[in-house]
């Protein structure tokens, strides 16, 4: 058996399938989720899909003496994958100290524990959106970071130069950040899935969820962008191909292949999809007209991006595989056969 994975936020979004494709991989995985958005019931279903339940341990990271617990009771954890983080754009935006507070503490006791305990290495969950509006398409790790448009963006930036400062500072920790483009789609099985509760933020659940009648229509927000169709362009990619890049960057840490300390890779596909082109690729794969509006543009939105994706594709040996399509038609299947209608 290989070595013990912490994966905090693991019952969230990436995190599941994450600890999916860990499991698969003949890793011992142990989660901490405090559960503030998502379910205990995403481990049963964990189960499921792989035949092994993963450890569960359910408290805050931003609570040190449960932390400390925490690494007491679990002494053989080689790796960390840090998801654990609230994530939603626009409410970061009305509660931002909500946002520096639990984003960063939570990051800072986790590298705090790591010097403790001599846990020597972090897979961290970062965002194209430190790039804010790039100047120059596809974008590259060594574009220009520019101010987030956002408190929960901020967030991520800030986590990327703490972490860095800390490798620096202390040779026996070496870390990965990884810059997810936009994650959407879900597990083959429909058992694990994005699961936002109340009403999405995101394109993609607010399209399946307005294909299935829960919202009235999609609002599209704008449609005089720069851009051939005057909709936003974004460079979407499949929730599980974002998994396995994590597997990658665990084993190039695990099997001291870094280059560096600290290391950065964007997690992208390469290709940008209008919004648009995503409600027309939904509507061919489901089958289903999708009723949608042209509305106003939503603040602090970027007009394009898309990843250069050759750092990742060389130096992890990644790339990603699922086109637009799958990843449609998983988030479909997902809403049809598996999220509970109630949420
Ligand atoms: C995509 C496009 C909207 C909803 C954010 C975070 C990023 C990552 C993914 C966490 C935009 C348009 C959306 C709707 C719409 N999150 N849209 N109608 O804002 O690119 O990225 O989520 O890691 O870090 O920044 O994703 O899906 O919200 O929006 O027209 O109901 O879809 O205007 O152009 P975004 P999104």
């Amino acid at each position: 058996m290989k070595n013990r994975i912490l994966v905090t936020g693991g019952t969230g979004y990436i995190g599941s399938h994450t600890v999916v494709e860990l499991i698969n991989a003949q890793y011992e995985v142990v989660i901490i989720d405090d559960l503030s958005n998502s379910y205990a019931s995403v481990i049963d279903n964990i189960l499921k899909i792989t035949g092994k339940k993963p450890a569960f341990e359910q408290f805050n990271l931003c609570d040190k003496k449960l932390l400390d617990q925490f690494f007491k009771k679990y002494t053989d954890i080689s790796a960390i994958i840090h998801f654990a983080a609230s994530k939603s754009v626009n409410e970061s935006v009305e509660k931002p100290l909500k946002y520096y507070r639990n984003n960063l503490m939570s990051c800072i006791n986790l590298l705090d524990a790591m010097r403790e305990y001599s846990v020597p290495y972090m897979v961290f969950s970062s965002s194209c959106t430190v790039y804010g509006q790039p100047e120059k398409l596809p974008v590259t790790e060594y574009a220009p970071l520019q101010t987030p448009s956002s408190p929960y963006g901020n967030t991520k930036q800030i986590c990327e130069k703490i972490i860095q400062d800390v490798t620096i500072s202390n040779e026996d920790i070496s870390a990965i950040s990884l810059r997810y483009f936009n994650p959407i789609g879900a597990h083959t099985s429909s058992l694990i899935g994005e699961l936002s509760t109340g009403t999405p933020d995101n394109l993609v659940p607010y399209i399946t969820q307005t294909g299935i009648g829960i919202r009235e229509f999609l609002r599209v927000f704008g449609n005089d962008y720069d851009t051939p169709d005057g909709t936003c362009i974004r460079d979407f990619i499949h929730v599980i191909d974002i998994a396995d890049v994590h597997i990658k960057a665990v084993e190039r840490l695990l099997g001291n292949k870094n280059k560096a300390q600290y290391e950065f890779f964007n997690v992208g596909t390469g290709r940008g999809y209008s919004v648009m082109e995503v409600i027309k690729t939904f509507e061919k794969v489901s089958g289903k007209k999708l009723n949608y509006k042209i509305l106003g543009r939503r603040p602090g939105d970027i007009e394009k991006i898309w990843a250069d994706t050759s750092l990742a594709n060389k130096e992890l040996e990644w790339v990603a595989t699922r086109d637009l399509d799958e990843m449609l038609l998983t988030a479909w299947n997902w809403e049809k056969h598996y999220r509970p209608v109630n949420i």
